[in-house]
Order: structure tokens, then sequence, then C-alpha cells
């Protein structure tokens, strides 16, 4: 029987709660298609930081990178500095592990509430390609004359020919896979970031010709948002870098229900990938069982899709539509009509059978 080792980073916060509702989805599901999944448990998160004052050393860098897959909860904690853990454990890994791609699909499912006026699940359904790796997340920069009345502070864009490419032909394949429209829109700001787009875009329409079945666009990121309310049906796929893809992907979230359904991969289309939650710890709904696990459930959806199970993908994705558009009241904490617990032990009985 196939076996796929995940090491499972529940983290901070709420991650622990529905990391767990995902594991007992995915297991229902491996129990039906024939295959096993072994998860190894890391405590790399605040409390862990806390207590040893221990981010996540190289050693675990090492031993995350054999495992098949990452399954993560959340990262942040309310009594550590912001940026911190976020740095030092999400971003790290990011980086480290090369997972250059960050895949968030935009998806409203049926009876779900979308803050969109006259806008239903034909008119919300994109994927945003992020470039994980690069930008304004590499760190680059410094201050001069710091605490001073003459400090200057500098924070650069890293974009290079090579991560931009690989990060366009990944969406230029994802594109054509998904196969829906076959449309791709570069989203950038190639009006003010004459330098860094102007790379994007010159390798954007490069590679065009390599793929003749996409057709091609482009919207500046200000405008994007506009048009990601104003017209969402517009969008099949969207490649952007790094900071203007977190930035419309929070947005995504919230035209497609929320937090509650957000999830994301951070992929190494070569390497070891990692899935998560995109909605944060919310450290003040811990430990009540009424987080909703969604998106950690569509995390694992998306996991096991790339580890090639994709029957079992569909399984997971239909009992999910199932809870979401019959069963629960709202995709928000504490109104979903039932508990954390519950509606992963819905999602799981659906998939089951
Ligand atoms: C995300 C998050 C992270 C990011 C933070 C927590 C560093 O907002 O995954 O979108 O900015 O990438
Ligand atoms: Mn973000």
């Amino acid at each position: 029987m196939k076996t796929y080792n995940i090491a499972v980073m529940p983290g901070d916060g709420t991650g622990p709660e529905v990391i767990l509702e995902g594991i007992k989805v995915i297991e229902s599901v491996a129990a039906r298609r024939n295959f096993k999944m072994e998860w190894t448990n890391f405590d790399f998160g605040g409390e862990r930081y806390k207590k040893t004052g221990e981010i996540l050393p190289d050693s675990a860098i090492d031993e995350l990178g054999k495992f098949d897959a990452i399954y993560l909860g959340a990262i942040g904690h309310p009594e550590v500095k912001p940026g911190i853990l976020e740095k030092g454990i999400l971003l790290k890994l990011r980086f480290a592990l090369d997972q250059y791609i960050n895949l968030r699909p935009v998806k409203l499912y049926p009876g779900v509430e979308t803050p969109l006026k006259d806008k239903g699940p034909d008119e919300i359904d994109f994927v945003v390609v992020r470039e994980n790796t690069e930008g304004l997340y590499c760190g680059a920069g410094g201050f001069l004359k710091k605490g001073t009345p003459d400090e200057v502070a500098i924070q650069e864009s890293i974009n290079s020919r090579k991560g931009v490419e690989r990060c366009l032909r990944f969406a230029y394949k994802y594109c054509r896979d998904r196969n829906k429209n076959k449309q791709l829109t570069l989203c950038g700001k190639t009006n003010v970031l004459t330098y860094a787009f102007d790379l994007w875009e010159r390798t954007f329409n490069e590679l065009a010709p390599e793929y003749p079945d996409i057709s091609t666009n482009y919207a500046h990121v200000d405008a994007t948002c506009m048009w990601m309310v104003k017209n969402p049906e517009w969008f099949d796929v969207i490649v952007t870098d790094n900071m203007f893809g977190d930035i419309i992907t929070d947005l995504g979230a919230m035209i497609q229900g929320g937090m509650g359904v957000a999830a994301g991969g951070n992929i190494n289309p070569e390497g070891v990938s990692m899935f998560e939650p995109i909605g944060g710890s919310a450290p003040k709904y811990t430990g009540q069982n009424v987080i909703n696990p969604m998106a950690a459930i569509c995390a694992g959806q998306m996991m096991i899709e790339m580890l090639g199970e994709k029957e079992a993908a569909q399984d997971v994705e239909k009992a999910v539509v199932e809870v979401i558009s019959k069963e629960m009241k709202s995709l928000s904490a504490g109104r979903m009509g039932m508990s954390t617990t519950e509606v992963g032990d819905r999602v799981a009985a659906h998939v089951a059978g």
C-alpha cells in the first residue's frame, strides 16, 4: 500500500485544533482510497520558543526536508513579538525548502455567502500563483543612522530572472492543466516599479509563445483589486510577485467567504511542499472548539492532490461542499451551528461514503 510520510506542524493558537480535523478527514479518505498516511509531529511555534528560546534549528529543516510534505496549522503567538516566528519558521521554511510557489485558490462554494453583490460560485473561481521566495520578502536592505533624526530604512525587492521565470512557467502550466478559460493574468505595477515589473512583463511575454493555448493579459495590482471585487469572473489564473500576492489573496479569501475556507500550498514542484490554512492562529478562539477547520481540511485536500491522490482529493472537495452548503450555518468561528470537531466529523463521514 502506498504510504505518505507527512511532517505535521500544528503550531500556535487554534492551529492544533484545525489540523486535527484535517488529519481526521485525510485518514478517512485514505481508508477509502487505499493509501496510508504516516504523521510525524513537530512542536515548533510560540510555546516552544517561549519555553526554550528555540525557533527552528537548521537540523529541523534538514529533517523536514525528508518528508513527502509538511502540514502546517498556524504560526503566530500573542506573547511573541510580531515577525520572530513568522520570519523564523514560516518564511524560513519557504526559503530553505525553496517552495517558490504559493498557490492560493479563490473559490466560492455553493451556499457560502460572499460580500460581493450579485456574484456566486460561477463568478468566483480563480487561482492566484504567488511567487514565494523573492521580492520584498528576501530581507534585503537595512538601516542607516538608526534611531537618529537622519535615519534611513531601505527594504529592497529582489527579482531574479531565474526566480521570475520559474514562477511564470509554473503559472502557465498550471493554467493549462486547470483547463478553465486558459487565461493567465500577470498582476504587477509596470507604471511605477519600472525595474522589477519590467523583468516580470518581459519574461511573461517571452514565454507566451511556448504556451500558445494560453491567452495572456496584464493588470496593475490596484486595478486587480478593483476587478476582483467588480468582475471576479474575469480571472482564471493570476500570477504575481510575493508582496502583491500576499495582499490580493487576503482580498481573495474575503470574497470566497472568509479565512475559514482559505487554503494555500507552498509548493516546490521538485521538492517538499507545505500546506496551510492561510488565516493565522486566531488565538482568541484557542481551545474553545469553535474555530472553522475547513481551511485546514482544504489545505489537506491540496496536499493529497499534490501527492498524486487526485480521486481522494475530489472526494474531500465533494464532502466539503456538502457540509458547507447543507449543514453549516455559517463559516465564521462560533456561528457555524456546530463545533470544530463536528465539522471534521461530518466531512470525514461524507468522505467515507
Ligand atoms: C501569508 C502570511 C505570511 C506572509 C506572514 C505570516 C509572514 O500573511 O502566508 O500570507 O506574509 O506571507
Ligand atoms: Mn498574508
